[in-house]
């Protein structure tokens, strides 16, 4: 059989990246870059700078992915690329040069889903791994639990009500004053704080609901600093990180192991850049191993967003038949 070689392209939020994946699990080039320096200074992600990086950055990003991966432009079979949900600016940039390279060498453009790409990051370091699994995806943006019951087929059995996980991160570490992005950060500092030091809500839902909801949380972080000061005590910024992020987890774990169970399935994947938290793999390993349940983590780098991902997710696309034309266009709200 011949090799496939997909040359992919990530450009939803504030990394560029470019990558060429061959036969969907072999990364032969991965390069990002990064833009979070430059938003740190507005305390979030400005669309419309992110937008003007993405252009400056791409060009270099995809001629050096190539590079690295040794594979010309006209030795890739397809270029895949994320066309939604994300930041419309910044998307339109990555698509409109997918578009441009599969214009000009005539090959097939395939569309990929944002989700899809976290979701297909569990295939690259574990090349056994394949459906039917449990996917919990938490990223800046979503936190969903999807069944993945084949390559391409998904249901999403919940997802959050209000923020998503790495927004409640990255909105707690804003209010004791630890800047963006927030996730890294409460991450180092719960190591050095007491989980058990405040009580802090699980928010669960109805019974029977995959549902999730954290900005309750995020305004009980928001109430027990606001009262700490009027009482002039002082807050202790590792104690609020390390009983916060106990929260998130102890919700995040009982959920998917709950959804895992609920359908009868051996597997649960994670994904998304709140996959990289070092509490949540711990605590999903031991539940995973205490349960019974086979689990894959990426690695952190996959965790976050690249395009790796993208050119997995396109590469069964690929085999689906799938193909875009030049029509495509960027969708902020794309659905799964
Ligand atoms: O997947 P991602 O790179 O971008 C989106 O698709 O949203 O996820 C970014 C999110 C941010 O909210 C960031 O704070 C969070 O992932 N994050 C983390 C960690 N690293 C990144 N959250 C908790 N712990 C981490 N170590
Ligand atoms: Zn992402």
């Amino acid at each position: 059989e011949r090799d496939i070689y997909i040359l992919a392209i990530e450009s939803s939020c504030d990394e560029t990246a470019a990558a060429v994946v061959k036969n969907g699990r072999e990364v032969l080039s991965n390069v990002i870059s990064s833009q979070i320096a430059l938003h740190t200074l507005y305390g979030g992600v400005v669309p419309e700078i992110a937008s003007r990086k993405h252009i400056e950055a791409i060009d270099g990003v995809i001629t050096q992915a190539l590079q690295e991966a040794g594979v010309t432009l006209q030795e890739v079979d397809a270029i895949g690329v994320t066309y939604g949900p994300g930041l419309v600016g910044a998307l339109l940039v990555g698509l409109a040069e997918a578009k441009a390279l599969a214009f000009a060498v005539n090959k097939p453009l395939i569309g990929v889903h944002h989700i899809e790409g976290h979701i297909c990051a569990n295939y690259i370091e574990n090349k056994d791994f394949e459906p039917p699994y449990m996917a919990l995806v938490v990223s800046g943006g979503h936190s969903h639990l999807v069944y993945v019951s084949d390559y391409g087929k998904y249901e999403i059995l919940g997802k959050t009500r209000d923020d998503a996980a790495g927004e409640a991160y990255d909105k707690v570490a804003r209010v004791i004053g630890m800047g963006y992005p927030g996730g890294p950060k409460i991450d180092a500092a719960a190591k050095q704080g007491n989980p058990d030091a405040i009580k802090f809500p699980r928010v669960f839902l109805e019974e029977d609901s995959y549902d999730f909801s954290f900005s309750g949380l995020k305004s009980a972080v928001l109430n027990y600093v606001n009262k700490q000061k009027m009482l002039g005590e002082e807050i202790n910024p590792f104690d609020i990180a390390a009983s916060f992020q106990q929260s998130v987890v102890e919700v995040l774990v009982g959920k998917a192991i709950k959804a895992a169970k609920g359908k009868g399935l051996q597997k649960i994947a994670l994904a998304g850049g709140v996959a990289s938290n070092s509490a949540l793999r711990e605590r999903m390993k031991e539940a995973c191993a205490k349960e019974g349940f086979q689990l894959s983590i990426p690695s952190p780098i996959l965790c976050t967003d690249n395009a790796a991902m993208i050119g997995c997710a396109a590469y069964y696309e690929y085999l689906a038949g799938v193909r875009d034309g030049l029509d495509l266009n960027a969708n902020p709200s794309l659905k799964l």
